[in-house]
């Protein structure tokens, strides 16, 4: 039973690419460890100051946590801004951060470049506030996709430095969650690459869609004008689809529609048809339980209170042992 931290940033609805690329990991996590889940609003201000509407995101993003599986009796799912004790440490971290090496990530010197009209103190100490977020629970793991390596080497870094200036073994240094095989990339509509919201209009196919949506986008998704000959290799586009089919599928639908394929004799209407019917069962219970929650404020309201009480149990315990060691004192 490890302690794992993991914060989720507040940026727009989830999507099927979401789902199997991070979040059925976290449904597994939550089944063997100490886990604690927050959304990420304090980060999300390094980015969007003057969000139009803060808790409309916070809500959005818990409700497709909690709708996808998450569960709060298994784990501590919290908001980060109802944890103060996470702003402390990182004040605390911040003394003893260096402006040079927080320069030299990488992340920051791209957001430079995006937003070169807001390059705040907050993005320059994102890495601490992030460390902040994970130690504050002296937790052991940290799941962490490829984006997000620099930023747990400089957790482990402030962790370790904390120990070593303190002179006490007190924080644990974080490490990568190891989810074992593969992560699991689902490709988009659009031909080529991963689904994601950014990568254009019509990409991907998120829990929120209403069926009519799903069914437009897969009827709209990229192909190419079909095989030629028995057997012939498949396009990007192509495969694309096929790959998508094997995640919301039956076996028999999809070997129906290899064999159609192989055979030249493969109408991608009809294959766009079956899968867009596809991806609505299979989306539809995670969209209903969507709606239900989200009209469900008391429940959210229940969800939130315990998980920030049970958070702040653990960050308040840190702190306190931090305060010491680091000398301050009450009169
Ligand atoms: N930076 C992470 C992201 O963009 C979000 C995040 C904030 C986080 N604090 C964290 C992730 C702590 C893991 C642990 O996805």
């Amino acid at each position: 039973m490890e302690i794992v931290v993991s914060g989720i940033r507040p940026t727009g609805n989830l999507h099927l690419g979401n789902y199997f690329g991070a979040v059925k990991n976290f449904l597994r996590m939550q089944e063997e460890n100490n886990c604690y889940f927050f959304i990420a609003d304090y980060h999300s201000l390094t980015t969007h100051p003057t969000p139009a509407d803060l808790h409309g995101n916070v809500k959005k993003v818990l409700v497709e946590y909690l709708a996808l599986g998450l569960d709060p009796e298994k784990s501590t799912l919290y908001i980060q801004s109802d944890v103060p004790e996470v702003i402390e440490l990182y004040l605390l971290l911040n003394m003893n951060a260096y402006v040079g090496e927080l320069e030299r990530v990488t992340s920051f010197k791209e957001k430079v470049r995006q937003q070169p009209d807001n390059i705040n103190a907050g993005l320059l100490t994102y890495p601490t506030l992030m460390a902040a977020d994970v130690i504050i629970h002296k937790a052991a793991k940290v799941p962490v996709g490829k984006d997000q390596e620099q930023n747990l080497e400089m957790m482990r870094t402030f962790a370790r430095r904390f120990n070593r200036m303190y002179n006490v073994e007190y924080f644990p240094i974080p490490t990568a969650y190891n989810f074992g095989e593969a992560l699991v990339k689902i490709p988009g509509l659009n031909g080529s690459g991963k689904m994601g919201k950014s990568e254009g209009e019509g990409n991907a196919i998120f829990f929120a869609d209403e069926p009519r949506e799903i069914q437009k986008k897969v009827m709209r998704a990229v192909t190419d004008s079909g095989p030629t000959e028995p057997n012939q290799a498949k396009s990007e586009a192509i495969q694309n689809l096929f790959s998508l089919m094997n995640i919301v599928s039956a076996s028999d639908t999809i070997i129906f529609f290899e064999n159609a394929y192989n055979n030249c004799e493969i109408r991608y209407g009809d294959l766009k048809k079956q899968l867009a019917e596809d991806m609505v069962k299979f989306t539809a219970p995670f969209h209903e339980k969507i709606k239900e929650l989200s009209s469900n404020n008391l429940y959210l309201q229940k969800v939130a209170t315990m998980g920030a009480e049970k958070a702040r149990e653990s960050a308040a315990k840190t702190i306190k042992e931090i305060r010491e060691i680091i000398g301050f004192k009450k009169f």
